[in-house]
């Protein structure tokens, strides 16, 4: 029998998500987004119209960073010790574009790492807050 989902109102903070919806689980916490931090980071690098962006950076390095980063987004333990997103991003001139390749390249990570479409398109809708401290000044 389920247990029966309480009935918590609480949203998080302001800004932030919720301490745990789901997400994380069925992403396959700890070790089903580090997976998918080191594929996409991969990925992206294989990635002809992104492989410029990421010259001279650390995959191995990247890939920890962003994965102990979405395990905070998706309502896992925070052990993100990163810089500011829009700090680190900042001399990138990222675009619009460059944006929603990672977002695509997310989304298709994850099915193939057997996610289900529906949850990874939440994990992907979870990002679109960050497009502008991401794409900082250089948006537009
Ligand atoms: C919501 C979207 C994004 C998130 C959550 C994100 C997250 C991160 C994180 C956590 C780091 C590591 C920070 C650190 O080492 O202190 C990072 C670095 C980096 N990201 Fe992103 N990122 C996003 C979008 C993008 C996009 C669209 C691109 C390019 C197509 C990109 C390219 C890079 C590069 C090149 C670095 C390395 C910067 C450096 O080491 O100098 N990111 N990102």
């Amino acid at each position: 029998m389920d247990e029966p989902i309480p009935e918590d109102p609480c949203q998080g903070a302001a800004g932030r998500p919720p301490a745990d919806d789901g997400l994380y689980a069925a992403v396959g916490g700890f070790a089903g987004i580090r997976a998918a931090a080191d594929l996409l980071y991969r990925r992206m690098l294989d990635d002809p119209g992104l492989t410029d962006r990421f010259r001279g950076t650390d995959p191995d390095r990247l890939a920890a960073h962003q994965g102990a980063f979405l395990t905070a987004l998706l309502g896992g333990p925070d052990l993100y010790t990163g810089g500011d997103l829009g700090a680190v991003h900042a001399s990138l001139a990222l675009s619009d574009a460059d944006f929603e390749a990672l977002c695509n390249h997310l989304a298709a990570v994850l099915r193939d790492l057997g996610v289900a479409p529906t949850v990874a398109a939440q994990v992907v809708d979870r990002l679109d807050p960050m497009r502008s401290a991401v794409l900082g000044s250089a948006d537009g």
